[in-house]
């Protein structure tokens, strides 16, 4: 239903939707911490907590003294209600292999089982484990199994380099490492297990198990590797859940810091498993019989909290697809949905943007009839792409939820609700009932309406936002509680508010770019760059980009190379391919003599950024090398 620029929730949607009465927000808002204590008892806890949220800025608490096994609610709980129902479906990428359906019952009992088995092989509660795997059903295994005995789990996206990997191993500290000898990506196969041979040097890692899944030719090393098929052999389908305090350690997830160092991001049990449960159960509006598919990769937040905790602790059937939306034709991703009669689709603007792009036509064709629901999240989602997805896939019937969030807040944080709305292209909504926002201007003032400010989170914040980063105190403090004091959180994410209220992400204020949806800083995209012998200085910056919404660009400056301009320039994505992995290689690298500084020497990457965009360079004569100016922009061709 259309009124105005805004839409609202069609009356049979709303007749079956789990929240249709925006009374929720006021009565959340009147006690915020009462509001998710009333949730959190919906779960299964072993023990009441004996506080809800206990806050000494920067650190906070939820659910103090509480005891839960996330798995326990996971699993467990809908064995009683729904043992034979679907709970993982899998997709492989090669359309003639077949997929994998999961019941509950049936995912409970690998899950028990791996856990026996990291039990054998000396993992205790509190350990770090490192999972690197693609997307197979026994990445979520692996994860649950990980929370069952209380052990860490810490993902790392399985196109990460092996050097992206060792730093996370390293920093983790982890013993086991959980990987496969290989995945399907585009009909090739991609080995695996040697980026992860590569990514365990110089690392604690003593065990490498290994799941079989491309059969294609390993490495082995006898003492170390085990395959997953023989750590499972006669273990028992129970296995007692690990009694978990609310703030213990759940899972460390890293994300990019702003140099080549990224930074573990600690979620914990309750909390987390609270704001999981009901952003997932509200916010798709999650009923029995749907089927979610949400595309993101399990090695990312997204990944973790509605690929794999939300929808279990919800009994949901949820699917996950091991390749490439757009293969092997351009309308996979198409043909997925109408196979399984996905009913609840999330995904990015990215994805929309290059399905509109490469398939316009093709979608028209596909009738769609199962989709009630779509979500969109990670990065900002412009009108035209909105516009496409309302008409095209959700054939102007299903709502859109454009949720934001971010790997520290661990689940949804702002967004409309489905059977509420209003939904208004270009912005994400209202905080999700029972969290507190703000945008505030520079010195901490509440912007008005239509401008543009810093998006903050006021206490109590959300029981899911993370809780630290691991062994690093001083960046957490630094990064979030300076800007405007221990008490309230900064995003780094610049917004604004309609007259209605409702929240506009306009992107990030840090170094922080999004491509294709992916987290990467210019800055580390730097260090990898600053690697190469021959480089001298560099600087990166994000342009935008019509799919992607930005790409990395690179300018070097290289005084001593002998080498030709276009081997550096291969040579400088591939030390970014060796560093980081392939999703983050610059559009463009440009070889200049110098890049334009202040006096003091520091890069002004705000000019550069302007020379693509068109906008006032500014006033240049602050600059100690205004020529470099004029010199970058013959290079770009302007
Ligand atoms: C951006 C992804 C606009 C934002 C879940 C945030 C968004 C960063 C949206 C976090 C949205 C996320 N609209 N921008 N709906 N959702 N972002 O950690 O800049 O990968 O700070 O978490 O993505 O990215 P992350």
């Amino acid at each position: 239903m259309k009124k105005g620029d805004l839409y609202f929730p069609g009356k049979e949607f709303k007749k079956r939707a789990w929240l249709k009465d925006k009374s929720i927000y006021k009565k959340a808002e009147k006690n915020p911490v009462k509001f998710w204590e009333e949730l959190a008892k919906e779960l299964k806890w072993s023990k009441k907590w004996t506080e809800v949220f206990s806050h000494k800025p920067p650190y906070f608490e939820w659910f103090k003294n509480g005891k839960i096994n996330i798995t326990e609610n996971a699993l467990d709980e809908n064995l009683k209600k729904r043992g034979e129902k679907p709970a993982l479906i899998w997709e492989p990428e090669l359309t003639e292999e077949k997929a994998k359906i999961l019941t509950y019952k049936e995912l409970s009992k690998e899950v028990n089982k791996f856990a026996n088995a990291l039990k054998k092989l000396g993992v205790k509660k509190g350990n770090r484990v490192g999972i690197y795997l693609p997307m197979i059903p026994e990445v979520i295994i692996a994860m649950l199994a990980c929370a069952r005995i209380g052990a860490v789990h810490t993902l790392v996206f399985s196109a990460f380099s092996p050097a992206a990997l060792k730093i996370r191993l390293q920093d983790t500290e982890a013993k086991i490492l959980i990987t496969a000898d290989g995945y399907y990506r585009r009909g090739k196969v991609i080995n695996l297990k040697e980026n992860a041979d590569a990514g365990i040097e110089e690392t604690k890692v003593e065990k490498v198990i290994v799941v079989k899944r491309a059969k294609n030719e390993i490495f082995w090393e006898e003492r170390r590797d085990i395959w997953w098929d023989e750590v499972i052999e006669n273990q028992p389908d129970f296995c007692q859940p690990e009694i978990m305090d609310s703030e213990d350690l759940l899972f460390i997830l890293y994300t990019s810091g702003s140099t080549g160092k990224p930074k573990g991001c600690e979620h914990t049990c309750g909390g987390y498993a609270v704001q999981a449960k009901f952003t997932g159960k509200w916010i798709f509006d999650w009923k029995e019989d749907d089927i979610f598919w949400s595309m993101a990769d399990i090695g990312w937040i997204t990944g973790h909290t509605y690929n794999c905790y939300s929808p279990l602790l919800n009994g949901v059937t949820f699917l996950i697809f091991e390749g490439a939306p757009d293969w092997p034709t351009p309308h996979r991703w198409a043909e997925i949905i109408e196979k399984y009669g996905v009913t609840v689709f999330y995904t990015a603007p990215t994805a929309i943007r290059m399905f509109e792009k490469y398939n316009g036509k093709i979608s028209e064709s596909y009738k769609f009839e199962t989709l009630r629901l779509l979500g969109s999240v990670g990065e900002p989602f412009d009108e035209a792409a909105w516009q496409w997805y309302f008409e095209k896939i959700g054939k102007k019937r299903c709502p859109i939820v454009d949720t934001w969030w971010q790997t520290e807040t661990g689940g949804i944080l702002i967004t409309s609700l489905p059977g509420i709305g209003p939904f208004k292209p270009s912005f994400t909504g209202l905080a999700f009932p029972g969290v507190k926002v703000d945008i505030l201007d520079d010195r901490g003032k509440s912007v008005r309406a239509g401008k543009e400010g810093n998006l903050v989170l006021l206490p109590p914040f959300a029981p899911g936002l993370f809780r630290g980063i691991y062994k690093n105190p001083q960046k957490y403090l630094e990064t979030y509680w300076t800007q405007y004091g221990e008490k309230i959180y900064f995003t780094s994410d610049a917004a604004l508010h309609d007259k209605n209220g409702l929240i506009r992400i306009v992107g990030r204020v840090d170094d922080v770019i999004k491509v294709a949806g992916h987290r990467i800083t210019t800055g580390e995209l730097e260090s990898a760059i600053s690697l190469h012998e021959d480089i001298t200085e560099c600087a990166v910056i994000g342009k935008k980009d019509e799919i992607k919404g930005e790409v990395p660009v690179a300018f070097i400056v290289s005084k001593k190379t002998k080498k030709p301009v276009e081997q550096i320039k291969k040579e400088v994505i591939e030390e970014i391919r060796k560093e980081i992995g392939p999703i983050a290689l610059p559009k463009e690298v440009y070889l200049v003599e110098d890049l334009p500084k202040t006096r003091s020497g520091k890069i002004m990457r705000r000019i550069l950024k302007r020379l693509f965009t068109g906008e006032d360079l500014g006033d240049l004569s602050t600059l100690s090398n205004p020529q470099s100016v004029e010199e970058v922009k013959k290079v770009i061709g302007l």
